[in-house]
């Protein structure tokens, strides 16, 4: 068997990478001594990362993660220019296939609690999470009111456990930390759309989110320049919170909406590139759908 077909028997582990909006719009293309790694354009976001950012996130984050599953089954393999290739020894990492199967983001609430950089990724900077509470209630606004953010997102929700892609792929209610109740009233504000943003309500549906930074606990800012390179560490950064019992929770529209973009960038001295909560979680996150 080669390393090609014995990488492949994990793929179930290795698309367990994270994603925005649980897309996962990465391809694979297996040839007889390399995997070549594509972008499917229908799975990227131009109504909401237009310029790229968290789609280069994700790749990255995906390819960390190939790394790690292959050294795991002691499969030598690099990545170079797009490809997964044969190497003379594994990936060096302290990662495992388990630790990527555990990972999950968790969206309920945390116990209070701050987190330390020390021992993370370079590139971290620490917010405490109050500091950005009126900021996040500002940028879920600004999400809810700007229809190319708001009608990608509806695409990509799966509220109705009816809905034949909601094992697939995309945001259920059950991963949104939702009731059924709420999941409804969302899903028929968002199927009514222009009209439930000139009404207002898209201000309404903003507010939910409004006390999820209203505790003592921490955020992570994630700076530096948007690469491949990047999504690596963020991976590794996720994973090493995770050895810790500590939960991520990406709040990426504070880097979304410009003017909250702006701010954290004058805050933290630099260019943002993702942002997320971190904690433990009160509730234990479920898994989150995947394709085959
Ligand atoms: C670059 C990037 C940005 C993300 N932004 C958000 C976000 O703004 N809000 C959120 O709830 N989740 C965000 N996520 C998390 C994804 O929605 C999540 O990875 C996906 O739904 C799969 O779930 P899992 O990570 O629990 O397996 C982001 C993930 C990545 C890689």
């Amino acid at each position: 068997m080669s390393w090609v077909e014995e990488f492949r028997a994990h793929e179930a582990i290795y698309r367990r990478a994270p994603s925005a909006h649980n897309t996962q719009p990465w391809t694979l293309e297996y040839r007889a001594d390399e995997i070549v790694i594509g972008i499917d354009p229908a799975r990227a976001l131009p109504g909401s990362d237009p310029g790229g950012r968290d789609l280069r996130l994700g790749l990255g984050a995906f390819v960390e993660t190939c790394l790690i599953v292959a050294a795991d089954a002691g499969l030598s393999v690099t990545y170079d220019s797009r490809r997964l290739l044969a190497a003379p020894s594994p990936y060096v990492t302290p990662f495992t296939a388990a630790d990527v199967s555990a990972r999950r983001v968790a969206r309920g609430a945390y116990r209070p609690g701050v987190v330390s950089t020390a021992g993370l990724e370079p590139g971290l900077v620490h917010v405490p999470s109050r500091d950005l509470a009126d900021d996040l209630a500002v940028a879920d606004r600004w999400m809810f009111s700007t229809p190319r953010v708001a009608l990608e997102l509806r695409d990509w929700l799966r509220l109705d456990p009816g809905d034949p892609r909601y094992r697939l792929d995309g945001l259920t209610d059950r991963a949104l930390e939702l009731s059924r109740g709420e999941a409804r009233v969302l899903a028929s504000a968002l199927r009514a759309y222009p009209v439930t943003r000139r009404l207002g309500l898209a201000a309404l549906l903003a507010a939910s989110g409004r006390n999820l930074l209203r505790y003592d606990g921490s955020v992570l800012v994630l700076t530096g320049d948007v690469s491949l390179d990047a999504g690596r560490r963020l991976l590794r950064t996720w994973l090493t919170l995770g050895r810790s019992g500590l939960a991520v929770h990406p709040l990426s529209q504070l880097l979304d909406c410009p003017a909250t973009a702006a701010r954290l960038a004058a805050r933290v001295g630099a260019t943002p590139l993702a942002v997320f909560r971190v904690g433990v979680p009160l509730h234990e996150p479920v898994r989150s759908a995947r394709r085959p």
